[in-house]
């Protein structure tokens, strides 16, 4: 069996029962967060060091050693948690901060180096009522039995997880900006031409067409449409790229800051993701992305870009899945001191990730 390291922050009364399921399924060395970062285990040669992050935030939420711990992990350097997958475990005592707190974490490891696989969260609110579809949907007898249910999937996710590389992978890049004077474009190209030749790249404008979000129709009739490949609305992001996105083994977003956050395209698009979702149709697919902001805060949209795609849907997070820069006129990305070498070792991250003969 192999081992597994966990790191445990916060007390929790329902940590005891989890820790049963984690037992169940693995070798575990149960560490506190005070042997954090010396408890990490050497890399292994043979596949990805298994991290379990255990968290619990109280009524007031984060509290001091779990914002020790996301200080400790950004200390550590870029490429610290190289070699390592983690999943986290995040309990909450009332109905705030758990989502919160698992980007901040997530955020913080990938900057390290450290890759997710599918799904890699398990969240239990104070109320664990955000676990009703998953009792519901598995026959589970309680909300404690669900939340078993879902570690116990969460560790075996982990342990297996062994993401495929390709002779030729598939790169679907997609973006919504005006291209004569886009930062975000042109830092786009950037990576794109240091990308390694064998990547054949798809690249699709979301302005093309008009674009609705998501209408939030009931499960059924959203499984109805997923079914056919297709959705209520149609149009061109039913018909041309949520085609693309199932066909693809890694998806570039390119994205402005607008306002702290992705543009309203590329919302409605990750909102209409849900029918590919609930159809069963991502499988394996690797979330990158390219941030510029005009001032700053480049972190937050990486962060909902990060929690939307791979949170929420199951996109995998490889190691340092975003590139995030600032730049306001036109013109200026590209000019950014150290610019193309950023570019290029963020495309050389994409290529060691997704091709066949890289190690
Ligand atoms: C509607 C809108 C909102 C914006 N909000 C922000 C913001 O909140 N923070 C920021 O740093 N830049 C903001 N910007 C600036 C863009 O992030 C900036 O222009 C950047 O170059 C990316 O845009 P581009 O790819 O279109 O050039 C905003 C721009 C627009 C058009």
């Amino acid at each position: 069996m192999q081992t597994l390291t966990v790191f445990s922050v916060g007390e929790d009364p329902r940590l005891r029962r989890i820790e049963t399921s984690i037992h169940k399924k693995s070798d575990v060395r149960w560490l506190s967060d005070e042997s954090f970062p010396d408890g990490i285990p050497n890399a292994s040669e043979a596949g990805f060091t298994p991290l379990l992050f255990v968290v619990a935030v109280d009524d007031f939420g984060i509290d001091e050693d779990f914002v020790r711990m996301l200080r400790s992990i950004r200390v550590m350097g870029k490429d610290a948690l190289q070699g390592c997958a983690a999943g986290v475990v995040l309990l909450g005592s009332t109905e705030l901060d758990t989502k919160n707190a698992v980007r901040e974490l997530i955020f913080a490891l990938n900057l390290a180096g450290c890759a997710f696989p599918e799904r890699p969260l398990v969240e239990a609110t104070g109320s664990m009522r955000n676990l009703r579809v998953t009792m519901r949907t598995h026959a589970l007898e309680t909300l404690e039995d669900a939340l078993a249910f879902s570690v116990e999937g969460l560790i075996e996710r982990l342990l297996n997880f062994a993401p495929v590389r390709y002779p030729n992978p598939r790169l679907l890049v997609l973006h919504a900006s005006d291209r004569p004077t886009s930062n975000t474009l042109a830092l786009g190209d950037l990576v794109l031409d240091a990308l390694d030749a064998r990547f054949s790249v798809k690249t699709l404008s979301l302005r093309n067409g008009t674009i609705e979000d998501c209408r939030g129709c009931p499960y059924a009739v959203c499984s109805h449409y997923a079914e056919k490949g297709s959705c209520f609305y149609g149009g061109s992001i039913s018909k041309e790229v949520i085609p693309a996105v199932q066909e693809c083994d890694a998806l570039l977003l390119l994205l402005p800051n607008y306002n702290d956050a992705v543009g309203a395209n590329v919302t409605a698009f990750i909102n209409r993701l849900t029918s590919l979702h609930i159809s069963g149709g991502l499988s394996g697919q690797r979330l990158y992305a390219v941030v510029v902001s005009g001032y700053s805060g480049g972190d937050i949209v990486a962060k909902q870009a990060m929690g939307a795609l791979c949170l929420n849907r199951s996109f995998l997070l490889p190691p340092h899945f975003c590139l995030m820069e600032t730049a306001n006129d036109p013109g200026e990305a590209v000019r950014l001191p150290g610019i193309r070498q950023r570019a290029a070792s963020f495309a050389a991250q994409i290529n060691r990730n997704l091709l066949a003969d890289q190690l």
